[in-house]
């Protein structure tokens, strides 16, 4: 999976992003076969598909797998079929990308096994596709290029618009703890859709192809609720290189600063955080924590907390303390890492 340090609803803007892939994964484990045989831990069921048959979607997870297989299929690829399991730790519908991360390991599977010859970019762009024309969810890059490229150690900076990346050094020291509020965000998918639409006619309005040409003045031939979201893009875009910036130069306290400041502002001009992910912001601030932010889409979902290695589990408590008193929702945390993207064992 993946938590975006900074750099949030700017993908599809192709603006700048800087996630990490973390240390919970989906596993597929697998062997060449002659029929599509999968079983889901997650869900409990096995499902068979004949993939001489790829039409219209099933509507379940087995989407995000024949919806790989249907794009590498328009590529002229041919991949056969596996029969396996999927299991992991990666939490399901919780803004940590495991739609992606299911996609990026099948391609991984199909990759290796039947020999494609597909590099990470290309890999990462099949799992986009799969997810925008296939399963019909309209994101950007941000997810697949996490997932696909994430490296040990390294937060990854992306100008979503040129994908060239660096890799930046994330430091031992620092912890990021992933707080995921128990809230589903699923049903958030029309929202994400609308913040699309806005920003698509943003740039149409503005005639540029990224908000990073946007300036502040742009802003003003823009209706309002435009300006406002819009305002806050490229607010952002000009954080994620601050942030980058702060890394580089190991100042964590100004980091953490930015990413508060990043909270605020999606929180207020973008509109897609809740109440329960800015309970999470302001308490782990409380206890001593850098920074912290909604990660992903927002609308429930997970928040991340950056703070010292030293105190982390001790924030991480009390949040969690104080949060589940407060809400209902079956919360829960994990320490994560900067951890290496697609693999095959
Ligand atoms: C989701 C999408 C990404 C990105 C984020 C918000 O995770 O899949 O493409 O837009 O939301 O930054």
């Amino acid at each position: 999976g993946r938590v975006n340090i900074i750099g949030e609803h700017t993908d599809y803007s192709y603006g700048y992003v800087m996630p990490i892939a973390i240390n919970l994964y989906t596993i597929i484990d697998y062997e060449k076969s002659d029929k599509l045989v999968l079983y889901s831990e997650a869900y409990n069921e096995t499902k068979e598909f004949d993939l001489a048959n790829i039409k219209s979607k099933t509507n379940s997870w087995l989407d995000y797998i024949i919806g790989v297989y249907k794009v590498m299929h328009d590529m002229g690829l041919n991949p056969g079929p596996i029969n396996g399991k999927i299991s992991g730790n990666l939490p399901i519908g919780s803004g940590l990308s495991s739609s992606a991360s299911l996609e990026l390991a099948i391609a991984a599977a199909l990759n290796h096994t039947y020999e494609l010859k597909l590099d990470r970019l290309q890999m990462a762009l099949i799992g986009k596709k799969a997810e925008n024309e296939f399963v019909g969810v309209p994101s950007g890059i941000l997810d697949q290029f996490a997932v696909s490229f994430g490296k040990k150690g390294y937060a990854i900076f992306l100008d979503t618009q040129t994908l060239k990346y660096q890799y930046i050094p994330f430091p031992d020291i620092l912890q990021i703890i992933v707080f995921n509020t128990g809230i589903k965000r699923e049903l958030a998918n029309s929202e994400y859709a609308n913040r699309k639409k806005i920003v698509e006619e943003s740039l149409g309005i503005l005639k540029k192809n990224s908000s990073k040409e946007i300036n502040e003045k742009d802003l003003d031939k823009l209706p309002l609720l435009h300006k406002k979201r819009m305002g806050y893009i490229i607010r952002e875009n000009q954080r994620v290189l601050m942030a980058m910036d702060c890394l580089k130069n190991h100042d964590y306290v100004s980091l953490g600063k930015i990413l508060v400041e990043a909270h605020r502002d999606i929180a207020t001009n973008y509109e897609v955080s809740s109440p329960e992910l800015d309970f999470v912001v302001n308490e782990a601030l409380k206890y001593g924590a850098y920074g912290a932010r909604l990660t992903g889409a927002g609308f429930g979902g997970s928040a991340i907390i950056l703070s010292g290695k030293e105190n982390s589990e001790k924030i991480a408590k009390k949040v969690y303390q104080s949060y589940t008193k407060e809400f209902k929702y079956k919360a829960s945390y994990t320490l994560v890492e900067a951890s290496e993207g697609t693999y095959v064992l």
